[in-house]
């Protein structure tokens, strides 16, 4: 292919997608596409605890370790997702029965086990994803009811103390919900006021081809604002915003959907500085390996290569605004 004009040769900042280790062992195109275009790896499911940690103390390494081999060999970093999440609680922490010290045992050993299995070859990391509800008050998940909200900045605290070199994210989305987004700002400006160690904001942006403008950049402006590392960590744009079930492609959206990607970029080197330009982030590779289709059970087609891995027209509306 046309080598110089990949993703990654022209972006200025790293470029990624969240892979899934069996699709990569056992489809070489996927496999290619990803070497060719993107430079990082986020860990899709693996490293979320009910995958790395699915009984208490045992932990499963094999995937996470697979996809840490194949960015060595490849030259691409990994991007760590997600070591505390409400949705990856496995079962036998639901039903864990103790006091809140031996709660924040459970907590603490399990980011400190992660984060320093992988010191120096997973190099930053989504400590703790959507810990907010739309109205911006805590979610209540265990982690909230059996610890309060500052068990957000004590996962900051342990994962630094197992790797302190790991650039560390608060991992939230937000479009258009302006409470929620209050509460990030202010949960991110506190950790700093207390010199909590935490690098870094993922935005996850996961849009649709509808999604104005303007909520994009005052967003990603906000954060761009509080002087962290803004990663656009989880990016698609959805094509089928309505979520029809008799969904049919057409030129139109096909140009929207590419004029999206443009501007998502544009918006991202406009208002990031360069010093806080993390990178952007696709979540999965191709059409077909799209968590939407499965999540939303309709057609659609978010992201920029097709279910065979082919370029999309969005692949090179993206491509100009890198
Ligand atoms: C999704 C995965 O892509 C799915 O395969 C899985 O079934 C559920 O989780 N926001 C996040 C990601 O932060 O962890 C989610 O990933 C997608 C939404």
């Amino acid at each position: 292919g046309d080598s110089n004009n990949t993703l990654k040769a022209v972006a200025s900042f790293p470029i990624g997608a969240s892979i899934n280790p069996q699709l990569l062992a056992s489809n070489a195109r996927y496999k290619a596409v990803l070497q060719e275009n993107y430079n990082s790896i986020s860990t899709e499911n693996c490293a979320k605890m009910n995958r790395i940690q699915p009984k208490a103390g045992q932990f499963i390494w094999t995937d996470t370790d697979a996809l840490v081999n194949f960015a060595k060999q490849s030259n691409m970093k990994v991007h760590g997702h997600t070591l505390i999440w409400h949705v990856a609680v496995p079962d036998w922490v639901t039903n864990f029965q103790g006091d809140s010290l031996a709660w924040e045992k459970l907590m603490k050993t399990h980011i400190q086990t992660v984060v320093g299995r992988y010191k120096g070859k997973i190099k930053s990391w989504d400590v703790v994803n959507e810990a907010f509800e739309d109205d911006g008050t805590y979610r209540k998940s265990v982690w909230y009811q059996h610890l309060g909200s500052d068990y957000v900045a004590r996962c900051f605290q342990y994962a630094h103390e197992a790797d302190p070199e790991a650039l560390l994210f608060y991992n939230e989305f937000v479009n258009g919900r302006p409470k929620k987004q209050a509460a990030v700002l202010a949960l991110l400006n506190d950790l700093k006021k207390r010199n909590i160690p935490i690098n870094g904001i993922g935005v996850q942006m996961h849009i649709t081809i509808n999604t104005p403008e303007a909520s994009i950049l005052s967003e990603i402006r906000q954060y761009a604002n509080t002087g962290l590392l803004v990663h656009l960590s989880e990016l698609d744009i959805r094509m089928n915003p309505t979520l029809s079930k008799t969904f049919v492609v057409t030129d139109a959206l096909k140009s929207a959907h590419a004029l999206k990607y443009k501007t998502v970029a544009q918006i991202y080197r406009s208002v990031v500085t360069s010093g806080q330009q993390f990178g952007i982030t696709n979540w999965n590779l191709g059409d077909a390996d799209s968590y939407l289709r499965t999540a939303n059970t309709c057609e659609d087609h978010p992201l920029l290569f097709d279910e065979t891995y082919n370029r999309k027209l969005s692949y090179y509306g993206f491509i100009q605004g890198l």
